[in-house]
């Protein structure tokens, strides 16, 4: 199974793009960090990070952030334990990023949204919205 062929569930369509628009972003974004989630050698889900120390690289004087763009397991697999595992790996890359403090998301308000999972995986409401999102944080 190919990447572009992961979905989420026909009701959560609403709460994130597809993996061929998130792909495509990635490509004319400087910042993007995009992999795709194996279970062994079966392709489970994608992720995609803004990392912003890619694309100030050059500039010493640069803050690096690093916010959770894209994160979707296939309705196939959802609810095994993948997705925490894979955020698990996820938080351990940034934590290795240059300067990286923290890891921030957003999540739209829609019914069936993620907050729950993403309370799971550690992080915390900070009380902002960002386009209409709830945005959350985990720091270490
Ligand atoms: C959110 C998502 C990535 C979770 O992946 P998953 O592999 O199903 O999650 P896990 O099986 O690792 O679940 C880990 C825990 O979170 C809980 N959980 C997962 N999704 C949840 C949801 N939508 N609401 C409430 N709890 C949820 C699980 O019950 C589990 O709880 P437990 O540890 O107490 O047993 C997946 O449901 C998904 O792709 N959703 C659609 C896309 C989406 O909304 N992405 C986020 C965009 S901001």
């Amino acid at each position: 199974m190919s990447i572009l062929q992961l979905d989420v569930k026909p009701e959560q369509r609403n709460l994130i793009a597809s993996n061929a628009k998130s792909i495509a972003e990635a490509y004319f974004n400087k910042d993007a960090w995009f992999r795709a989630i194996y279970a062994d050698n079966i392709p489970v889900g994608f992720v995609m990070i803004s990392d912003s120390s890619l694309k100030y690289k050059s500039n010493p004087n640069h803050k690096p952030s690093y916010f959770l763009w894209r994160f979707m397991i296939d309705a196939k697999f959802q609810g095994k334990g993948y997705g925490k595992d894979a955020m698990t790996l996820v938080i351990n890359h940034v934590r290795n990023r240059p300067y990286a403090k923290e890891l921030l998301l957003s999540h739209s308000k829609s019914d069936g949204n993620a907050g729950e999972f993403y309370k799971k995986c550690g992080f915390e409401y900070t009380g902002r919205e960002i386009s209409d999102e709830l945005l959350m944080s985990l720091k270490w």
